[in-house]
């Protein structure tokens, strides 16, 4: 009895976590759009490609690259390196789970 109870309990903190990881995705992203457009359409500054849909780990890729990466000249890639610059490992996960999911 006691172990199914602690079953049940476990399985509610996974799917909590598992819905806060969606809705997290989601709300970084807001940071993303105006750029890259609500549904990840736009081709931010004609430069970048379309991002939503892209596979999860040509999108971490990308991120980690701009992340890790000290542009400098002040392109295009400075102005992206920026947007994640402080963001940690967990919250770029987030966002690429959300954008990988976005229609193409
Ligand atoms: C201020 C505008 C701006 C914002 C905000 C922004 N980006 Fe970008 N992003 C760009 C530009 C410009 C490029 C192209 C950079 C280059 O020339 O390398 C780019 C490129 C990218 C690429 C590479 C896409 C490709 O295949 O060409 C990804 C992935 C990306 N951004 C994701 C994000 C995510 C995720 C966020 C939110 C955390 C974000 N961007 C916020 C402007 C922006």
């Amino acid at each position: 009895m006691t172990q199914h109870i602690k079953i049940s309990f476990f399985s509610i903190f996974m799917l909590c976590s598992f819905l806060q990881a969606g809705s997290n995705g989601e709300t970084l992203f807001k940071q993303c759009a105006g750029c890259h457009g609500p549904d990840g359409h736009n081709k931010a500054f004609g430069k970048s490609g379309i991002i939503a849909g892209q596979n999860a780990e040509v999108l971490i890729e990308s991120l980690k690259y701009y992340k890790e990466t000290e542009f400098k000249t002040h392109g295009t890639s400075l102005v992206m390196s920026k947007q994640v610059k402080n963001m940690n490992m967990e919250d770029l996960l987030d966002i690429v789970n959300y954008v990988s999911k976005l229609q193409k």
